[in-house]
């Protein structure tokens, strides 16, 4: 094997089929097949209708993914899918096409962890980590602070949602405001056409809830506020001002995720933190972290936008720092694991 593995990560966790391929920390190809548009009008993402998309993208994905980084199957040195968090039956069929494809080229396969890849894709971007490093992974399913002793096999929560997800209060909250599924992406435009005008809650901010929850987060107050707010304006026959309740919403929700992530750093010492997920695309996020992290003398290190939501490139990002480090391949009958925990980074 070379010292730059070369590596193809399968993601199937959710709605996106993706395949990725990796070159050490070398970012080969990302081909993403999304069944996002089969969704939208029931408002949420339909497992069995998922899990039958995949199905149909699996193959021509990784196609194109070859092609795109103009590498034939034979080349590729190790194989990684994601193992766990998300849809059962999701999950199954990137996991038996790993397996499909490692038993046919013989290539060992490296079960792993969604949550721990949306982390290690920043590598792509940023090169090594440096570690430790505290991480903020906000997605659809999760919302946590983490800190990265080691991308392949140190990974301690310091905290995490107690209820709501932030990419879940984006999605409930543009539901509420009509704005269609996914939600993030709509409330991020809609925000930077309004300003910021409403007060809406910091969930577990204040002084009693900082001593049992200082790391931790709760977004479903701040999605009732939203919609009591809401509520109380048709009520009066008013117009919702969208773009205003968008901006002040997202105000909310950025201000309690960076407030905490420099706390987290300012608290351990650490001065390097990594932001990923879905909500990472988000432009404020990435904004008011970055003016945060500034002040605090903090190296922030985020993705692009594509490297944010689910993708394949990101599970082979993981596989290839596993292979660099000598972690041991997992068996061809590797388990899904629909609620995997965070801190397990391969199965
Ligand atoms: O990581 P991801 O693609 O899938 C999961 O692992 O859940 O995250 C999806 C979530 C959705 O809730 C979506 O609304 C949110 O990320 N999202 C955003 C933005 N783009 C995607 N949230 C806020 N602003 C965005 N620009
Ligand atoms: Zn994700």
């Amino acid at each position: 094997m070379t010292a730059q593995p070369l590596v193809l990560g399968i993601e199937t966790s959710c709605d996106e089929t993706g395949v990725g391929i990796v070159r050490g920390h070398t970012l080969l190809a990302n081909a993403v097949a999304s069944s996002v548009a089969e969704h939208a009008r029931y408002g949420g993402v339909v497992p069995e209708v998922a899990s039958r998309a995949h199905l149909e993208a699996m193959v021509p994905t990784v196609h194109r993914a070859l092609a795109d980084a103009e590498v034939a199957l034979a080349d590729i040195d190790a194989i990684a899918v994601t193992a766990g968090p998300g849809l059962a039956g999701a999950l199954l069929v990137g996991v038996a096409a790993a397996k499909a494809y490692a038993l046919a080229a013989g290539k060992p396969l490296y079960g792993v962890n969604h949550l721990a890849a949306h982390v290690a894709v920043d590598t792509l971007e940023h090169g090594a980590l440096p570690e430790p490093a505290i991480a903020l992974l906000v997605s659809g399913g999760h919302s946590s602070l983490l800190r990265v002793d080691s991308l392949a096999d140190g990974i301690v929560p310091l905290g995490s949602t107690l209820d709501d997800a932030a990419g879940e209060a984006y999605d409930k909250v543009a539901r509420v405001l009509g704005m269609g599924f996914p939600g993030g992406p709509a409330i991020d435009r809609a925000a930077s056409e309004g300003s910021v005008t409403i007060a809406f809650p910091r969930g577990l901010t204040a002084a009693r809830d900082l001593r049992e929850h200082r790391f931790d987060f709760s977004f479903s107050g701040l999605k009732t506020a939203v919609a009591r707010w809401v509520e109380a304006r048709e009520r009066a026959g008013e117009p919702v001002p969208l773009a205003e309740v968008s901006a002040s919403f997202q105000e909310a929700v950025c201000d309690v995720l960076t407030a905490k992530a420099v706390d987290a750093c300012r608290t351990s010492g650490i001065t390097t933190l990594v932001i990923g997920g879905g909500v990472a695309a988000n432009s404020r996020l990435r904004a008011l972290a970055a003016e945060r992290c500034a002040r605090h003398g903090i190296d922030l290190r985020v993705p692009r936008p594509g490297l944010c939501t689910d993708n394949g490139a990101m599970v082979a990002a993981l596989g290839s720092q596993l292979v660099a480090e000598g972690a041991a391949p997992g068996r061809l009958d590797l388990p899904t694991n629909s609620a995997m925990r965070v801190d397990v980074i391969t199965v």
